[in-house]
């Protein structure tokens, strides 16, 4: 409900009905079935973002209209969690939302997945209840009423902790992502809120050259394990791991470095060829070679090539143009009071 109403507010595209013209293309992390979906037919894209808004502002409060009604939610709640695991590398997201519906699933729901037939699962948990039901009425132990007592605590607790989400969501500036409270219990939530219209990247680049300006410095790229690098490699599918990098690398190219200062970090560990840091990329280009002198950020946007189209008869699943640069060619030396100033330690070339 709350991701619902602030793409309502957040995006025109969420009103217009075009967000999902763009979605696929610029998600953080896309997969091979997003660059199907991508050139879905128009009217399909529309469908999708108004189911989206059914299911994000409608269903959630089938949870209080009864048993039925609870099960539909459940029901309608793990489909769509599903198409977004298939249609996109959202990680363990979508698999987190889908545990509370499962609450919707009382035992009579669920009672075909177990065996039934006399001495069966079934058959033995009936006669227990029996046998139960039959027996004297159980004592009233200090323990459950302790439990009885702490969970009516937690009850009012949260029912308190939850006033500030509650008046977030009736505020005409709503916040997206944010906590009221110091210890995060209750909080409010939503994700694209916008949608990014460009896809654009940050290619990490090293060289051997001494001379960085000089015109025949060959730059290598570094790849990512997951986000799109090399034009030719196949979109990843990863779920419901979380390559966490690749996705600070998607927000690193909305912004400058000067936002995220942890991307000249990694570029002075790649310079040192730091195994811990390469560990986390997908190819390394100076393996088993010296470390680069060079290293630099370039900023570059990235589309999807068309299926059946020129660029993709040549293997390639993305075109990409050059923006200008991220940050500029740095070697160790470079580098040195930089880190020093923010008390960095210096990475050492091995
Ligand atoms: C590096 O190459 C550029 C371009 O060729 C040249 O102008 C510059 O003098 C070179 N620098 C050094 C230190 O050799």
């Amino acid at each position: 409900g709350l991701g619902g109403l602030i793409k309502i507010r957040g995006d025109r595209c969420w009103r217009d009905l075009t967000c999902m013209d763009f979605h696929y293309e610029t998600q953080p992390v896309p997969n091979p079935m997003a660059y199907v979906l991508h050139r879905s037919p128009w009217w399909f894209h529309r469908f999708e973002t108004l189911s989206n808004h059914f299911l994000e502002l409608v269903v959630p409060f089938f949870v209080f209209l009864g048993r039925s009604m609870c099960i539909l939610h459940g029901a309608l709640q793990i489909l769509f969690q599903v198409v977004l695991i298939v249609s996109g590398n959202l990680s363990f997201l979508n698999w987190l939302t889908i545990v509370p519906s499962l609450a919707c699933f009382d035992d009579a729901t669920l009672a075909f997945l177990f065996p039934s037939g006399p001495g069966g699962l079934k058959d033995r948990v009936l006669k227990m209840q029996e046998e139960e039901a039959q027996g004297p009425r159980a004592v009233q132990t200090y323990g459950c009423v302790a439990r009885r007592l702490v969970n009516l605590a937690m009850g009012v607790l949260i029912a308190g902790l939850s006033v500030p989400v509650v008046l977030n969501l009736l505020s005409p500036r709503q916040i997206m992502n944010s906590s009221f409270h110091p210890l995060r219990i209750v909080n409010t939530y939503g994700a694209f809120g916008s949608i990014t219209k460009e896809r654009t990247e940050v290619i990490l680049q090293g060289t051997a050259s001494p001379n960085a300006s000089a015109p025949d410095a060959e730059w290598k790229d570094y790849e990512f394990k997951c986000k799109p690098g090399d034009l030719r490699r196949r979109p990843c599918l990863i779920s419901p791991y979380h390559y966490r990098l690749d996705w600070l690398m998607w927000f690193a190219a909305f912004q400058t470095y000067e936002h995220n200062e942890w991307i000249i970090h990694l570029a002075g560990k790649l310079l040192a060829n730091d195994a811990q840091a390469l560990s986390l990329l997908g190819v390394n280009p100076f393996e088993g070679t010296a470390p680069p002198r060079w290293v630099r950020g370039e900023h570059y946007r990235y589309k999807f090539s068309r299926p059946g189209g020129r660029h993709a008869a040549e293997g390639k699943w993305w075109i990409r143009k050059r923006l200008g640069p991220y940050f500029p060619p740095l070697r160790l030396q470079d580098l040195k009071g930089y880190f020093k100033s923010r008390e960095w330690p210096e990475p050492e070339p091995k």
